[in-house]
């Protein structure tokens, strides 16, 4: 991720601001995952992007995958969401949908892949939820692609203690990329599950403290003392057969 000018994603730096940035760059994450598991497809095809924000990753994934995107998210609402893919022009590759990754709506094997970035750790660290929740919408031969916070493998089980400074109960959201191998889980269905820590951190970090945002400022305090020593990204890559 060092030679920024080569990425992707940096065809879509106008939209790191706010309101588009809800965290570190989710877009130069999804880069590093992109080029690491490719997907390409078609308009035939589709892709869930559970818990997509503002739906900046959904207008990344809808262009460099050429996918259908349905872009779901728990506190952005449906119409904020469609004005902005409207402005896009991009009504008609990405779907946008209030809803909440507990209890979602779709038919069984809807998705050729489920996206997540920033967003998993709210809801998907309880054993059992990758299976009983994601694994029935993707289709045979789909992938779960995810990328959270969490803690460096070095400090697995210590998230209270290295990261509760910053993030307060939140805390024990921020797992490694061991015990994420563990939360997802085995099933008959898994053809593997692959968990590793991601390259990307200083550009995506900076470019949230770029946007000036509160939540921005306030991450920053703590960047030198206990989100650049403890933290990282994890990657989830999960194949059904
Ligand atoms: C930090 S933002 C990340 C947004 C976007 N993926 C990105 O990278 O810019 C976290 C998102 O997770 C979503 N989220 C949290 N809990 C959720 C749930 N139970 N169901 C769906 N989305 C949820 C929130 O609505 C929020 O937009």
């Amino acid at each position: 991720m060092e030679n920024v000018q080569t990425l992707k994603s940096e065809k879509y730096k106008k939209y790191f601001c706010v309101p588009y940035l809800m965290g570190p760059n989710g877009v130069r994450l999804l880069d590093e995952m992109l080029d690491a598991f490719p997907m390409k497809y078609t308009e035939d095809n589709s892709i869930l992007d559970l818990g997509c924000g503002s739906g900046l990753t959904s207008l990344y994934l809808a262009y460099e995958t050429g996918a259908k995107v349905f872009a779901a998210d728990l506190w952005i609402s449906e119409e904020d969401n469609r004005k902005r893919i409207e402005e896009w022009g991009m009504q008609d590759r990405i779907i946008p949908m209030q809803c909440d990754a507990n209890d979602l709506q779709f038919d069984k094997q809807a998705f050729d892949a489920v996206v997540s970035v920033d967003s998993y750790h709210y809801f998907g660290g309880k054993e059992g939820y990758f299976i009983e929740k994601i694994l029935p919408l993707l289709k045979k031969g789909g992938t779960a692609l995810i990328c959270v916070p969490g803690i460096k493998n070095k400090y697995t089980g210590r998230s209270e203690a290295y990261l509760g400074p910053w993030l307060g109960d939140e805390a024990s959201l921020f797992r490694s990329a061991d015990e994420w191998k563990q939360i997802i889980g085995k099933n008959r269905d898994i053809v593997s599950v692959k968990t590793w820590e991601l390259f990307g951190f200083y550009i995506p970090w900076q470019e949230w403290f770029d946007t000036l945002h509160g939540y921005a400022l306030k991450d920053k305090q703590f960047f030198d003392s206990v989100i650049r020593p403890f933290s990282c990204f994890v990657g989830i890559m999960v194949t059904k057969i």
